[in-house]
């Protein structure tokens, strides 16, 4: 066979190797970006629909639900171009409504790959459209829009974003924590205006989201200094815990998934391992949040 010829059936067969998985549509490897975001939870109310909102954010300014991501076009996000979509996740606008409150945790999402949004509109673009209008706020919060316009002017710091996810171990579970699956937003305490306090980074505190405790989860020993890789992948993806308990509320939620939809227990266990990596190299931090 001529040469060049052999060459071209090589590269032919190499792609055909290869091409699968770059093939996958967007919107499957979007299912996986849902996933590792806790199935993005406060979108969607106990009951389901996935993605229609109505899920309950409780905040020490009252409780926020969270908005109809469907691609319904009236009540949802059907109309939006992707680049509104992908500002209202990353920047914190929300097309013509303006400013979106700090419920919504833009401002780590901020972090989030160019390549994972992407996948990730793609992804919400496939759910199912659901008609349920949006619900505003209950319990007299006193933040309208222009607060929530002068709080992002004075916590959010727009970070420039990858055009792709880290994949080393360590680095892609910084990553997760940060800014796909945010642990760091529940596991974080804040100032009594809202802003995480980045000093207490992971270092849980008593009267979380919702009331109950959000433990310590730096390599300390009043956090989790003692569980190896394995405990955390297992807390992750089954929910349960070292001595056989099962996490509850807030984490239970994310693990499990709202309304039926994705959550923590259906992404993929290597990124969970890439999370556990780099738990054990965050500041271990000194901060009892639960009786032990
Ligand atoms: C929506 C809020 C929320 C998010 C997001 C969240 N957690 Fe949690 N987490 C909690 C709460 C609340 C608890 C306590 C659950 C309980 O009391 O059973 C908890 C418990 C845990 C525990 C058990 C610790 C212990 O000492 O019992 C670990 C480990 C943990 N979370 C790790 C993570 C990691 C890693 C992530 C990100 C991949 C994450 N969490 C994301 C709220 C959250």
């Amino acid at each position: 066979m001529h040469a060049v010829m052999q060459t071209a059936l090589w590269v032919l067969a190499l792609w055909a190797l290869t091409a699968p998985a770059r093939a996958e549509p967007a919107a499957e490897r979007g299912r996986v970006i849902f996933a590792l975001a806790g199935g993005c939870g406060c979108h969607t109310a106990k009951e389901g629909p996935v993605g229609a909102g109505g899920g309950k954010i409780p905040t020490p300014f009252g409780t926020f639900f969270g908005s109809n991501i469907t691609p319904d076009p009236d009540t949802g996000v059907g109309l939006w171009s992707d680049d509104e979509i992908r500002a209202a996740i990353r920047t914190g606008i929300a097309g013509k409504k303006g400013a979106e409150s700090p419920a919504m945790p833009y401002y780590y999402y901020a972090g989030m790959a160019d390549d994972d949004v992407a996948d990730l509109i793609a992804y919400l673009r496939t759910l199912p459209p659901v008609r349920r209008p949006n619900q505003s706020p209950d319990g007299g919060v006193p933040l309208a829009r222009v607060g929530f316009r002068l709080w992002r002017m004075l916590f959010f710091r727009p970070q420039p974003a990858p055009a792709t996810a880290p994949t080393a171990p360590t680095e892609r579970g910084r990553y997760l924590v940060d800014h796909v699956a945010i642990c760091v937003d529940c596991h974080t305490p804040r100032s009594l205006l809202g802003a995480p306090d980045r000093s207490m980074y992971l270092a849980g505190l008593k009267h979380g989201p919702g009331g109950g405790a959000v433990p310590n989860i730096t390599p300390h020993a009043t956090g989790i200094a003692e569980w190896d890789a394995d405990d955390i992948v297992t807390v992750l993806t089954r929910g349960m815990l070292p001595n056989f308990d099962n996490v509850q509320g807030l984490m239970a939620d994310v693990v499990e998934g709202h309304g039926g939809g994705l959550g923590y227990k259906d992404a993929p266990e290597r990124d969970w391992r890439a999370v556990a990596a780099y738990l054990r190299t965050v500041p271990p931090i000194d901060n009892k949040v639960k009786g032990k």
